[in-house]
């Protein structure tokens, strides 16, 4: 069964509202219309968790995995935490930020609803190792990064995750398209010589390194991938024969002009 009912009822019985999923054309060509944030009864609060989508993409990996501990890395107000709980319910998680109000809230909503989350304040990489000593039992199996969004700081975040990771543990990268931390993300596969895949099929085009899966899990992975010079020739197409190139017509009227 989804997790998604349950995810909202956590965050609507808080009194936070989410507001996610809305297509970028639905919102004023806003780029972060499909991230999460939250409607707290006076305005919007949050900072761009997992969309809708991303969530969806998220809890069908319970097909194919099962980790017992987990290490997010960039918590907020708790959203992908909570949506990781809700999809590995045996598995241990810790959450680091920086954020206080979003760490109290987050273990608040783990106490009421009994989650195995331990949201602690602090920064990665540096917190990294001790919460994870004091909060999980062995090795971490998965882990999401999601906190600064440059590719100096997903190196650094990988670096530091690895010191706790068991030999297959699985790294899910939010938005490494959408801000341009591919450098970042082929470093971190560089130095460790796990495999990868970019999501370009999700809508902050995020990325997951690997050592081994199951087959049928790089398969799920390949419906969020695509081939790069495929992609790049649809894109062209797009270009030439679906998008109305209003400055482009101008500039053909005026051609031959004084
Ligand atoms: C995009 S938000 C995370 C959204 C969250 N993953 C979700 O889906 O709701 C980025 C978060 O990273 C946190 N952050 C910034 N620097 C950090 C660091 N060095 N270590 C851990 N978290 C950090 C910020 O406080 C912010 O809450």
């Amino acid at each position: 069964m989804t997790i998604l009912p349950k995810l909202h009822e956590i965050y609507n019985s808080a009194g936070l509202k989410p507001l996610t999923g809305h297509s970028t054309q639905h919102m004023f060509d806003w780029m972060d219309a499909p991230f999460t944030r939250f409607f707290d009864g006076n305005g919007i609060v949050g900072c761009a968790g997992l969309s809708l989508f991303e969530i969806m993409f998220l809890e069908h990996l319970r097909d194919y995995l099962k980790p017992k501990n987990i290490l997010v890395i960039g918590n907020a107000h708790g959203w992908s935490t909570v949506a990781l709980a809700l999809t590995f319910p045996k598995a241990k998680i810790v959450a680091i930020d920086p954020y206080e109000p979003g760490i109290e809230l987050t273990n608040k909503l783990a106490a009421d609803h009994k989650l195995k989350i331990a949201a602690v304040a602090g920064l990665s990489p540096q917190a990294i190792k001790p919460a994870c000593a004091e909060h999980l039992d062995g090795t971490v199996d998965f882990v999401l990064i999601d906190a600064v969004h440059t590719n100096e700081a997903i190196v650094t975040d990988f670096l530091g995750a690895r010191e706790v990771a068991g030999d297959d543990c699985v790294y899910l990268f939010h938005d490494v398209v959408n801000w341009k931390m591919t450098e970042g993300l082929k470093q971190n596969q560089a130095v460790s010589g796990l495999q990868a895949r970019l999501l370009t099929r999700t809508p902050s085009g995020m990325a997951v390194l690997f050592n081994q899966v199951p087959d049928e899990m790089l398969a799920y992975l390949d419906c969020f991938s695509d081939n790069t010079q495929l992609l790049a020739a649809y894109r062209d197409l797009v270009r030439q024969t679906m998008v109305k190139d209003s400055f482009g017509d101008a500039l053909a009227s005026l051609r031959g002009a004084a």
